[in-house]
């Protein structure tokens, strides 16, 4: 999907308490995993609390380019009818991504195991987007990736293996993308497909694998690490799927109930999964009030209600081994940091230069811009907190819904108010990001 139009700008304004009941959207990890894996299962997979926003809507397209029955039924309501483990047909048309890493890397894997080639696009900012760190492993289960421009970027044509190999891979860099690609390959591949990871990434594809059927085991490897496994040629069988409502969407409402006098709201069915809740644990430790209530779990996810209350935050050291279990979070981060009083050091964030933006220098550029001190230092960002924020900064978002969210947090606390140059790339991730935070009392307009 590609966004032509003119650039949509959006100012937020300090506002008073927020308060409030909502449920954030469905977790768009969970939601891109539930469309492949249907697609690729036999039988019918029933999806409730679907995404959908615009990365999960292509992935939904790209499987019915690829041969599966993908319907919408009702709000959220997803039925998926798959072709069976490498039983895809060829597309007819490139598959457009549009601004999604996860939807296209994903799909990659799962392509890699089907004997057909398949063309892979998506929008300007996709096409920056380093696709060789994916490219390598499904080259040694026996893909073969052509005319890509330097680096493996799209658009890209990837030509499934006809007799997948298992293979054991050791990923680069602690990537969930990765990992997922290459286990969603070794489910065409005879025998056993390990993944050894040096930091634990987000374990959703596992969990789910497990859900539709397939043999998965995952142990530690070292201080941090996992070392993955699944048994190739399994019987993957449609199932139910209840997405939970999303960690990273619901980062932004908890991040302004924080910092905006008073607040006091609960989101619903957030999901509790620990390898996503890096973004809590460093807020609580910040000082943050963040209460988790009614915890339950559905297909391995667990989710509770959590309920978020104003408070005077202080800076922190995040260690660079948390990075996995919040690395879409630090944007929104550094806003609740240029609130707190004292400094917040954030280590080892290499990978958010290769995200949907270099977010390291955006999320330093939108502080500065609105009067906060930053420095990078290497791969860390260093924010210092002075309990206020001026304000008055116009941010540029580079094509990035979570630099836009993240910016207009801030500026319903900041003394003068915040601008975002362009809001359109909010709706890859969060449709109703507007119409919400303004029912809880934000002002933005
Ligand atoms: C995702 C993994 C992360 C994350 C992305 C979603 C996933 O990317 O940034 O938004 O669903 O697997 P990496 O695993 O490449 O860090």
């Amino acid at each position: 999907m590609t966004h032509s139009g003119a650039k949509k700008p959006l100012e937020a304004r300090k506002s008073g308490a927020l308060s409030g009941r909502v449920r954030v959207p469905g977790d768009k990890s969970i939601s891109h995993r539930a469309l492949i894996l249907g697609a690729m299962a036999v039988g019918e997979t029933q999806i409730s609390g679907l995404l959908e926003g615009e990365d999960v809507l292509n992935t939904a397209k790209s499987m019915r380019a690829l041969g599966a029955r993908v319907e919408r039924q009702g709000e959220g309501a997803w039925s998926v009818r798959g072709v069976g483990v490498a039983g895809f047909a060829v597309p007819e048309k490139p598959l457009d991504f549009g601004n999604s890493g996860t939807g296209c890397r994903l799909a990659m894997g799962a392509v890699a195991g089907s004997p057909i080639a398949a063309t892979f696009d998506g929008d300007a900012s996709l096409r920056t987007r380093p696709m060789r760190r994916i490219l390598d492993p499904l080259e040694q289960m026996g893909a073969r990736s052509c005319n890509c421009a330097d680096g493996g970027r799209l658009p890209l044509v990837l030509e499934g293996a006809r007799d997948p190999i298992p293979i054991v891979y050791r990923t680069p860099v602690a990537s969930a993308q990765i990992k997922s690609a290459v286990l969603l390959a070794g489910l065409a591949a005879p025998g056993t497909t390990t993944v050894i990871e040096k930091e634990w990434s987000r374990d959703h594809t596992e969990l789910m694998l497990t859900h539709f059927g397939a043999e998965v085991s995952s142990e530690a490897d070292g201080a941090h690490g996992r070392k993955i496994s699944l048994k190739g040629q399994p019987e993957l069988n449609g199932a139910r799927v209840v997405v939970p409502a999303d960690p990273s969407s619901a980062a932004f409402p908890i991040v302004a109930a924080l910092v905006v006098p008073n607040s006091d709201i609960i989101l619903a069915d957030v999901m509790t999964n620990p390898l996503r809740t890096g973004l809590i644990k460093t807020l609580r430790e910040m000082g943050g009030q963040i209460d988790e209530l009614n915890r339950r779990g559905d297909a391995g996810e667990p989710m509770a209600e959590l309920r978020v209350r104003a408070s005077q935050l202080r800076g922190v050291d995040v260690p660079p081994e948390r990075a996995p279990s919040m690395i879409d979070e630090y944007l929104v981060l550094a806003v609740a940091a240029s609130f707190a009083e004292g400094t917040t050091r954030m280590r080892g964030l290499q990978e958010l230069r290769v995200k949907e933006s270099d977010r390291l220098a955006a999320t330093a550029a939108m502080l500065r811009v609105n009067g906060v001190k930053t420095e990078i230092v290497g791969d860390d960002m260093i924010v210092e907190g002075r309990g206020h924020v001026p304000g008055g900064g116009l941010v540029a978002t580079h094509m990035d819904h979570r630099i836009a969210m993240s910016a207009l947090m801030m500026g319903l606390a900041s003394d003068a108010p915040v601008r975002i140059d362009d809001m359109s790339f909010i709706g890859t991730s969060f449709p109703d990001f507007v119409p919400m935070m303004r029912r809880m009392g934000a002002e933005l307009s």
